[in-house]
């Protein structure tokens, strides 16, 4: 998060997005004020050291997740009738009060940035540098839309023979149902609900079970932005409250994010009733990401960007390296820089500044991690110590006889070490290809000819070439992955908003 800190993005060329992984540590007063309102806050830090749920008003409002599947299902039900109620009079709102209002959004969650970073870091266990970049990435994700709005949502008069008018416009569709994953459980749960609103749709937002004070919050500011009520309603709950959602006929598409196997079932749910309109399915799902590195890459930067894409976030982002794999040749180099490295990454409280790498987000998580973890105990490279008690998985790198070997995506902070030989850069490209996942890779290389290898056989989608494979920056790096990793369009990008439309010509013979 320290590539462009102090770089200002001309407004011209970026609009007024573009801060989303400007994190800048000597922000210290942003830090205090946090410090403070977690200190503040009612509940002891939570992630393996105490802690709860956290709650809000809204949340208060919104009745309890039930374990009966049919009282959930009432009213997940309930809440789709409210925003099908208010999808008339906002999808005639005028794209650019729709835009207006996103924009009031993100100065509203900016001015609210130490009470939402708290939530971050008690819900999510986020550090205090990722809860910030939660806020940046949320508003950049408000502000970008609404600018893309105004270029892309107008009415176009479009030329040709006929002598007509025939002019194109970009509709809502109806409900949109939100569903987020914990791990951005502010960014992307704002993000999605973002592009649907302005783009002329109603929502209900389905927050992470994990995670439901934060994205309440978020819900509260949106109407206090000018969102009407329930044109943005909150649902809460889990797997039931989502296949309630998204099973229900009058849902016009869904915007999810989370694993491979939850969108598979969504999509299968889409299908399920025949007399069900076929509505749009956007999925951005997990990765086996790879970063490939050659013998002329310079090792001190691959180091840091290996510490900072595999264990950073407790390596619980989807864009997150999983697996190294080292020309044959400087391995051995790599690997000793990569152990001194680890050696200094902070594991503890995430509330506390100075930690690089805090829980991992629920009991269920770590238990998982760590029986994998101890089952590959011989193949350890190197391990960190943590503190003895809590959900704190040991960063652990971890060496593969062969890159075939990882076949599943792990989700927490243990990165998987193999080689590769020299000349058989393609071939290695195809050999992560055929995990069927696409989310990011990376390259160290300073041959062009091995970056235009990579640029040309990577099945990704976003490859980054020397430099970190995590921080995709809103309106620069439209972000998201293809094959298992996920439909696309992707978020941040220009493609996005009008997957969220229908389009309609209307031809007045003049
Ligand atoms: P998950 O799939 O378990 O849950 C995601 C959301 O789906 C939650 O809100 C959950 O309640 C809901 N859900 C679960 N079952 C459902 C069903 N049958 N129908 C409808 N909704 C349902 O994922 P998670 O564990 O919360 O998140 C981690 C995963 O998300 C990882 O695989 C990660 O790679 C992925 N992820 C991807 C991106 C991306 O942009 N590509 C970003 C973040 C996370
Ligand atoms: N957009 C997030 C990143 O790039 C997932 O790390």
């Amino acid at each position: 998060g320290t590539r462009h800190p102090s770089i200002p993005l001309p407004k011209d060329l970026m609009g007024a997005w573009g801060n989303s992984e400007g994190i800048d540590l000597a922000e210290r007063e942003v830090l205090r004020e946090v410090a403070r309102a977690i200190a503040a806050a009612p509940l002891p830090l939570a992630g393996g050291v105490g802690g709860g749920p956290v709650s809000t008003p809204l949340l208060a409002a919104t009745p309890t997740p039930n374990p009966s599947r049919k009282r959930e299902g009432d009213e997940v039900a309930q809440a789709i009738a409210r925003a099908h109620a208010a999808f008339p009079a906002w999808s005639a709102t005028p794209v650019e009060t729709r835009a207006a209002i996103l924009e009031r959004y993100a100065d509203l969650l900016e001015a609210n940035r130490t009470e939402l970073m708290a939530y971050a870091v008690r819900e999510a266990f986020k550090t205090i540098p990722d809860a910030l970049g939660e806020i940046r990435e949320a508003a950049d994700f408000c502000r970008y839309y609404a600018v893309q709005a105004r270029g892309i949502l107008a009415p176009r008069i479009l030329p040709g023979p006929t002598g007509e008018r025939n002019e194109l416009r970009m509709m809502g569709r109806g409900v949109w149902a939100t569903i987020a994953p914990w791990n951005f459980p502010l960014a992307i749960f704002t993000g999605q609900n973002a592009a649907a609103l302005v783009a002329g749709n109603t929502g209900v937002a389905k927050p992470a079970p994990q995670t439901p004070g934060i994205a309440a919050r978020a819900v509260e500011l949106a109407h206090e932005a000018g969102v009407p009520r329930d044109a943005l309603v909150l649902v809460t709950g889990g797997a039931e409250a989502g296949a309630a959602l998204t099973g229900d006929p009058r849902i016009a598409g869904v915007a999810f994010t989370g694993s491979t196997a939850t969108a598979k079932a969504i999509a299968r749910s889409l299908l399920e009733d025949d007399n069900r309109p076929i509505v749009p399915l956007i999925a951005e799902t997990g990765g086996i990401n790879a970063m490939i590195v050659d013998s002329t890459a310079l090792p001190e930067q691959v180091v840091a960007d290996v510490i900072a894409s595999a264990f950073r976030s407790a390596g619980q982002r989807c864009s997150a390296l999983r697996l190294l794999i080292v020309q044959e040749e400087v391995a051995e180099t790599i690997l000793t820089m990569l152990r001194g490295a680890m050696e200094l990454l902070v594991v503890g409280d995430p509330g506390d500044p100075r930690t690089d790498v805090g829980p991992v987000i629920d009991d269920a998580a770590y238990d998982r991690l760590m029986a994998y973890r101890e089952s590959v105990k011989g193949r350890w490279i190197k391990t960190v110590l943590v503190p003895a008690t809590g959900r704190f998985v040991p960063p652990t790198a971890i060496r593969l006889d062969d890159l075939d070997d990882l076949q599943q995506e792990w989700f927490g902070p243990l990165l998987h070490v193999a080689t590769w030989r020299a000349g058989e850069l393609t071939a290695t490209i195809e050999r992560v290809n055929a995990k069927r996942f696409g989310l990011t890779m990376g390259l160290h290389s300073r041959i062009a000819r091995s970056a235009e290898i990579a640029e040309t056989t990577a099945k990704v989608g976003n490859l980054y070439i020397n430099r970190s494979m995590i921080g995709a920056v809103v309106g620069s790096q439209p972000f998201g992955g293809e094959g298992l990793s996920g439909t696309g369009p992707k978020a941040g990008g220009p493609n996005y908003l009008p997957r969220f439309c229908v389009e309609r010509a209307v031809s007045v013979d003049t």
